[in-house]
């Protein structure tokens, strides 16, 4: 018994010494040939031992591996004989792979029996991703048709972000023992750790000197991703290995290189940065009318009004509903908007109602554009309107079928920004196919989102039913649950299968084209379903999430998700969406919320009003804190800027630039906008004072630049939040550009500019004496965002404080818009001098005795009536009773 028991062991022992994982399903590929050319590699691979779970084995694959640039490594393993489906290029063009560039930045190396390969960087030779070391734990490389199965170790100091999109509880880095899913759902963000409407492959990776990489693997198939200690597992069901490698190595450079790849963030309309009131369930216009006016009588600022699908004619897109929403009151109430320097929202979902005299309906039969059914049928789902079809924005025709609908939409109702809803898609039905039940009323209007369809669900396909079942609301839920089935088919046959989670994208990449040729401007769209490569067509919200304190913590994490995936332009549903709200928590939320990149309040229909005029507390909460977000305006649209040049989040996690500190990489109660404003909320009840982290540095209060606080590393500083208070700090070494308060932001635009500057108070810093910022300035809606168009104006602004002596220089690098406009800087506050100012000279000269300058508090100086035009280049020189001689 001993000698077999031995046998036995020598035998495993021998099949994991010869690399053949203990696996049942497969053994892994061998390499069957390679070539290499320069630091590109090809290689033929061959599958070991065929096995026949979840499928056969595809027996030989072929391996391009190779720079994009020098900073992006890509590796890509697809079946040798037949070509299989890929994120489109028409989506997601990226023709300059394969280049053969030569770079010294990575190692690309593998190892034959069985196959793994491994991405290094060159200096150091740290190993960023690792799928050679198949052990007990971790498997070979799986490829069949319906799984592919590959692993990376981890360093046990990595710091990992990424995987959307869900609600995430444990926080913003990944904890351990979780498994994420990917596949588009119509489920509430109030549901944590569960898939939601988006599918992000992507994840940065956080070693401990703070370096970073990025690693997205460009797959629109339904996956799972597991992140066990040391080990990252995907299992996929279809598709192709596409992955890119980022090198950083700082996350910002992580993301400008992902988003060199997937797209620059859309360029986003000044107006969009104001604040943004919605509701499902406003009774009528004029319902919407007395919310408008209210929040002026009010003196809240309000920038955009919505309309949910309230407004629509049987929830049918593009109508109106004669009664309650009449066109013509719409639309006269739209131009008082406009008149009043406002904008409107509207939402469109992508289900056309199917009936007989619809226009739309019969506009997109006309083009064939609707997604068919396993028979070739247009395939019959329900949402809001009852039974619909879905339209297919993979097919050719449907960038004219859809700019026509919304061009000719907007000739009724000249709204200015759309809201795609529902397009996971969402579906009340499941169904490989359905039809309509004869002589019953579909929808039952008392149970609208029960499904009234007769569908069937037999004679399952190997779509609807594949071999593994990933883990789809944690219960492995069908994939074509209450969507459209994944047997149906889009343009050129190709399955939803593979293309369920590019729905929301495509629809945003046509929503955008169309409100383009619509507008002429630039467009605004804000979608729900989203693939990576989205921000550069769309704005994104967190989804339906729920009046809870959780909820309300949850959405910093949610938000820094999204940047992470260049959707820069994201919020959550101020004060919660489902449920009731309450004064306090909506008062909190605001205060949160106003710091969002995208600040909009909403609430589900027949859950309590949550205007912000509704409660005495939070009216003046938001009076402040929209305020201050109206006074950021010029420095929060030099974010979006800097977001769609560069990729840069707005809201950022505090370790993009501060990394000194390992407690930092697990921040997620606290974000930066930009670089340098901390925002630290209250998150919990009851609460009048909070803990927050301050990275090394001077910090000031930006509601009282007389609070400063000194940061340093692994200190938490104890700060009073009462009731009226949220905390917001600016760190040392900024110049932010300000305009002042005011209920529009194009009322906003109007007031004279305000620079301040801050500098660090404690002894010792070498860089505290220096500090530096930027503006872009443009129209706010010209259809590119961009310098070169000549209607724009860059400035670089730098500060020095030496021997009590302050210098500002402005470095105009195009300054003709703002010349044009005659835009003008009045006041300078200069933020961490303890000195007296006592002259004043600008550009050589001592400045006349109109201008203002005075000592504003104990750490600042104000110079006021500077009467300086913006897109002038100046230098400001200031003596303080502290200027040597
Ligand atoms: C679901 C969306 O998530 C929500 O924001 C919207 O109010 C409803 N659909 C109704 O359109």
């Amino acid at each position: 018994m001993a000698f077999l028991r031995l046998c036995v062991f020598l035998i495993l022992f021998c099949l994991v010494a010869k690399g053949v994982a203990i696996s049942a399903i497969s053994a892994g590929y061998k390499v069957y040939s390679a070539s290499q050319s320069g630091s590109a590699v090809q290689a033929v691979l061959e599958a070991i031992s065929p096995s026949s779970k979840f499928g056969p084995d595809i027996p030989f694959l072929e391996l391009h591996a190779g720079y994009v640039t020098p900073q992006i490594f890509h590796v890509h393993i697809t079946d040798k004989s037949q070509p299989r489906w890929e994120v489109p290029q028409m989506l997601l063009p990226r023709n300059h792979i394969h280049s053969l560039l030569d770079s010294s930045e990575i190692e690309f190396s593998y190892t034959k029996h069985p196959f793994g390969f491994s991405i290094s960087r060159s200096r150091r030779g740290e190993v960023l991703f690792n799928s050679s070391q198949p052990s007990s734990t971790m498997d070979s490389l799986v490829f069949k048709d319906q799984y592919i199965q590959i692993s990376t170790s981890l360093p046990n100091y990595s710091s990992i972000y990424g995987f959307g999109e869900s609600t995430r509880p444990a926080g913003f880095k990944l904890v351990p023992g979780n498994k994420y899913t990917l596949w588009a759902e119509d489920v509430g963000s109030v549901n944590p750790n569960i898939n939601l409407y988006g599918s992000l492959p992507f994840y940065m990776d956080v070693r401990k000197d703070g370096d970073a990489h990025g690693v997205l693997l460009l797959n629109s198939n339904g996956m799972d991703v597991l992140y066990e200690h040391e080990l990252l597992t995907y299992k996929v069901i279809g598709g192709v290995l596409d992955f890119y490698f980022f090198t950083g190595t700082s996350p910002l450079s992580v993301m400008e290189q992902l988003t060199w790849l997937t797209g620059r963030p859309a360029p986003m309309p000044y107006w969009s940065l104001g604040f943004h009131q919605c509701r499902y369930g406003y009774a009528n216009i004029t319902d919407v009318e007395n919310v408008a006016a209210t929040y002026k009588a009010k003196d809240i600022p309000l920038d955009v009004m919505w309309s949910d699908i309230d407004y629509m004619d049987s929830y049918k897109d593009f109508t109106f509903d004669p009664v309650n929403y009449p066109a013509n009151h719409v639309k006269a109430f739209v131009e008082k908007l406009h008149a009043e320097g406002q904008k409107y929202v509207i939402i469109i979902d992508p289900g056309i109602k199917y009936e007989e005299g619809y226009s739309t309906y019969h506009h997109g039969i006309e083009k064939d554009i609707f997604i068919k059914d396993a028979h070739g049928n247009n395939y019959l789902g329900q949402v809001w309107p009852g039974p619909v079809h879905f339209p297919d924005f993979l097919h050719p025709n449907v960038d004219s079928f859809w700019t026509k609908e919304i061009s000719d939409f907007h000739k009724i109702v000249p709204f200015d920004g759309l809201w795609i809803d529902m397009n996971e898609a969402s579906n009340f039905c499941t169904g490989i196919s359905c039809t309509l039940p004869m002589g019953s009323t579909c929808p039952n209007l008392e149970e609208q989102t029960t499904c009234c369809l007769i569908c069937n669900n037999k004679n399952m396909t190997q779509w609807d039913d594949p071999p593994y079942k990933i883990n789809s609301s944690n219960v492995e839920r069908p994939l074509g649950n209450k969507t459209i089935a994944v047997s149906a088919t889009h343009f050129g046959g190709i399955l939803e299968y593979d293309a369920h989670n590019l729905y929301g994208f495509s629809e945003a990449i046509s929503t955008n084209r169309a409100l383009k040729h619509t507008l002429g401007k630039r467009p605004f769209v804000l979608s729900r379903s989203t693939f990576v490569g989205s921000g550069a067509y769309t704005a994104h919200w967190s989804g339906d999430n729920g009046a809870t304190w959780n909820d309300l913590a949850y959405s910093i994490v949610s938000i820094l998700n999204s940047g992470l995936v260049g959707i820069p332009m994201v919020g959550a549903d101020i004060c919660g969406f489902s449920g009731d709200t309450w004064e306090e928590l909506c008062n909190r939320w605001i205060q949160l919320g106003a710091f969002y990149p995208f600040s909009r309040d909403h609430s589900e229909k027949n859950s309590r009003r949550q205007e912000l005029y509704l409660w005495d507390s939070v009216t003046e909460s938001a009076k402040k804190v929209l305020g201050l977000r109206y006074r950021l305006l010029p420095f929060l649209y030099t974010l979006a800027y800097d977001a769609h040049k560069t990729g840069a989040p707005m809201a950022r996690p505090l370790f993009f630039h501060f990394n000194q500190d390992p407690l930092i990489y697990a921040i997620d109660s606290q974000f930066l906008l930009g670089k340098s404003i901390l925002v630290s909320p209250v998150l919990t009840p009851n609460t009048t004072a909070i803990s927050a982290y301050f990275p090394a540095g001077t910090w000031y209060n930006l509601f009282d630049y007389s609070q400063v606080i000194n940061g340093d590393i692994g200190t938490y500083h104890r700060l009073a939040a009462p009731m009226d208070t949220i905390n917001v700090h600016l760190h040392e070494g900024s110049i932010l550009p300000l305009q002042d308060a005011a209920l529009t932001s194009s009322a906003a635009r109007k007031t004279p500019f305000t620079l301040i500057i801050t500098f660090g108070l404690r002894k010792g810093n070498e860089n505290a004496g220096y500090a530096q910022g930027h503006v872009f300035l443009d129209d706010g809606e010209d259809v590119t965002m961009d310098l070169k168009s000549g209607n724009a104006t860059f400035i670089k602004f730098q500060a020095n404080r030496n021997d009590g002596l302050y210098v500002v220089n402005s470095i105009v690098e195009e300054g003709s818009f703002a010349l044009k406009k005659g835009w003008q800087l009045q006041r300078v506050i200069i933020l961490g001098s303890t000195s007296l100012p006592r002259k004043l000279f600008i550009n050589g000269e001592e400045a006349p005795s109109t201008v203002h300058l005075s000592k504003s508090s104990d750490v600042s100086i104000e110079i006021n009536k500077l009467n300086l035009l913006i897109g002038q280049p100046f230098t400001l020189k200031c003596e303080t009773s502290n200027t040597k001689a």
